[in-house]
């Protein structure tokens, strides 16, 4: 069976893209999504010359063409002999390599076609190029124009399907807020009902040729994805906060390729965020951490100043500060963190037990204590080793500071004591039965308690090696039963954004961790797999919630590794030495390391910092990481 070709063409906010990626993600039968439009940076596929091309323009600083050319500019005639054919050499070569894009792009089609996919088009060249190439009198456009006009009307290939997405002008200026709200009123009126059923007796039969009247908005074409020059405030604005990390730095990409205009936001000046090309601006704030009351300060006049439309608070110490004092924030700006109660649950451990062992979900046997004394009674009932958890990994303290704590381990009534009583008088702690398994999380982004994607990884390193962020974790197929357990969780909570719930998965099954509220820190894995979290964060946040009754989007890649480099080569140097911080707790030895170290080589395995077409916060890390080596051989010399 052979597939067949659909294209979504429409005005900038009608939505093309959103639209097709989620039929792509949501169609029982094989889909491939094909951008066929002329932004490099929206390109899912493009020829090999087109990409250099690309990265030479970035490196020249010169920001590359977003859409096609505006049909009505016109080109000073170059004086001089030379110089004229300079310049028709010039286009020649242009109109070449354009052409050889678009055939490449329809060949990639075809290929799918034959393979019996449905290949969904997102724009067309047709539709694009209608107004600056196709339509324009014949007199007006140069040799190449026509050229081009010619080839794409009479010999390419049309959708066999045309889908025009259109929207009122209100909400087309609401959605992008690109170009002016006048003139998108302005723009030609969408093709009414006559055009429309002629389009679809016209393209209906396969292989149809001849020149489809489907143009888009001429003036929009191209503009969804065209970035605008830094500092102006048409496209969404969205600042992302702890820039530095592999997290954030994923995030900035993401929203960068959307076209959205991303600041960059870090307590340190020397932030790796601030080197990706999507950072299109670099701001650095006092540390959430030391000074939370400086930090929200500078965190409203910011979104003033900056126009944001929406704050991507990465870390906890982030969003503590800016949930407390939420009600000072400029209100037309919105902030991905959860409302106050949710967040409350998930950041008080004992909240987070009590609310899974209500709803059945299987937790550790635990009790809340506040002394080091009560520690050592209740662990006599749990059996060795324990683990002693403060009941919040991070606790704001009234605009003063935001304080980190971190789970340690005891094999006897002595050990309770003594790691119990440094905690006394600051954190609440529970005393908890020691579940051995591995590390698994699953990643969501929820609204109102529904699951809109999902996404689960096994931690194959973690550091610790005791257990703790991972440095080194695999793309898994979804479980069932934790996927169940984490939207329960989530949905009682009526929870809206990201969390990603920890599992560990042993002998007696799954039995919960934690929740944590809020990008977690293997989200590149996620990227990587295929689920654009970022991006649909800020879509759910900016543009809405997708229809009611679309499906989660639940497939991706697996088998999928990333590594956090930096954290990773801490795991394979505590791994070869093999000291152990707890005797008693089976940990990685030097075997695992010089596993770990030959892994490196391994070239299947992502990085959390790595893109071949951002390679500035990869780059950064090197001598950040030959600096921290540097210490640590001279501190153990
Ligand atoms: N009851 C437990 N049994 C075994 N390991 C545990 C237990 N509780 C925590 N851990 C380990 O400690 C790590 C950190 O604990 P977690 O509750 O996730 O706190 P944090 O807020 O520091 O991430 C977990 O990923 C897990 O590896
Ligand atoms: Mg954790």
């Amino acid at each position: 069976m052979t597939g067949f070709t659909v294209a979504l063409i429409g005005p900038d906010g009608a939505g093309k893209t959103t639209v097709s990626r989620r039929i792509e993600q949501s169609l029982p039968v094989p889909v491939k999504y094909i951008y066929m439009g002329v932004n490099t940076d929206a390109s899912n596929v493009m020829l090999p010359t087109t990409r250099a091309i690309h990265a030479l323009k970035r490196l020249r600083g010169t920001r590359p063409q977003g859409g096609p050319p505006d049909p009505t500019r016109r080109r000073p005639e170059p004086r001089g002999g030379l110089r004229r054919v300079l310049r028709e050499a010039r286009s020649l070569l242009a109109l070449t390599h354009r052409l050889a894009e678009e055939w490449f792009r329809q060949t990639l089609a075809w290929y799918h076609v034959c393979r019996g996919r449905i290949v969904l088009f997102d724009r067309h060249f047709y539709s694009d190029y209608y107004a600056h190439d196709i339509s324009n009198g014949a007199g007006e456009r140069t040799a190449s124009r026509r050229v081009h006009g010619f080839v794409l009307k009479w010999l390419y290939p049309k959708p066999d399907l045309v889908i025009l997405l259109d929207a009122p002008p209100e909400m087309l200026w609401a959605r992008k807020q690109e170009g002016t709200f006048e003139a998108l009123a302005r723009r030609p009126a969408a093709p009414g009902g006559r055009r429309r059923s002629e389009d679809r007796r016209r393209h209906a039969a396969r292989g149809c040729r001849g020149p489809p009247d489907f143009p888009a908005d001429p003036r929009s074409a191209g503009d969804e994805e065209r970035n605008v020059s830094p500092g102006q405030t048409s496209r969404p604005t969205i600042l992302v906060t702890d820039a530095g990390r592999g997290s954030a730095v994923s995030i900035i990409r993401s929203l960068g390729r959307r076209g959205w205009r991303v600041i960059a936001a870090d307590a340190d000046r020397r932030s790796l965020g601030f080197r990706s090309r999507h950072a299109e601006e670099r701001l650095v704030y006092p540390s959430p951490a030391h000074s939370p009351g400086a930090f929200v300060q500078w965190m409203i006049e910011a979104i003033s100043r900056w126009r944001v439309d929406l704050v991507i608070p990465v870390t906890d110490a982030a969003i503590l500060p800016l949930s407390e004092e939420r009600d000072r924030l400029p209100p037309a700006c919105r902030v991905a963190m959860p409302e106050p109660e949710p967040l409350r649950v998930v950041t008080d451990k004992r909240r987070t037990l009590e609310l899974a062992s209500r709803l059945g979900i299987p937790t550790p046997r635990s009790v809340l204590v506040d002394s080091a004394e009560a520690a050592r009674e209740a662990a006599g009932d749990l059996g060795w080793p324990v683990v002693l958890k403060p009941m919040s990994s991070r606790v704001y303290r009234d605009r003063k500071s935001v304080e980190a704590f971190e789970v340690s381990y005891a094999n006897g009534a002595d050990e309770v004591m003594a790691r119990a009583r440094p905690l006394e008088g600051r954190v609440e702690v529970l005393v908890q039965e020691y579940c051995a398994g591995a590390g698994h999380g699953v990643g969501l982004l929820m609204h109102e308690g529904r699951p809109l994607a999902a996404f689960q990884h096994r931690r194959v390193h973690e550091v610790p090696l005791t257990g703790g962020p991972s440095s080194l974790r695999e793309s898994v197929a979804l479980d069932p039963v934790l996927y169940d357990c984490s939207v329960r969780l989530l949905a009682a909570l009526r929870w809206t954004g990201l969390a990603m719930v920890e599992f560990k998965v042993g002998p007696r099954g799954p039995i919960l961790m934690e929740v944590n509220g809020r990008v977690w820190g293997s989200l590149p894995l996620a990227v990587m797999s295929g689920v654009d979290f970022p991006r649909l964060l800020a879509e759910l946040y900016l543009l809405g919630p997708p229809t009611n009754g679309a499906a989660p989007q639940l497939r991706y890649r697996l088998n999928v590794r990333a590594r956090n480099l930096a954290l990773d080569l801490v795991w394979i140097a505590s791994a070869l030495s093999g000291r152990r911080g707890y005797a008693f707790l089976e940990v990685p030895g030097p075997r695992e390391g010089i596993g770990g170290l030959l892994g490196l080589l391994d070239p299947r395995c992502g990085y959390d910092l790595l893109s071949v077409d951002d390679p500035g916060p990869a780059i950064g890390e090197i001598p950040v990481i030959a600096r921290r080596m540097w210490r640590g051989a001279r501190s153990s010399a």
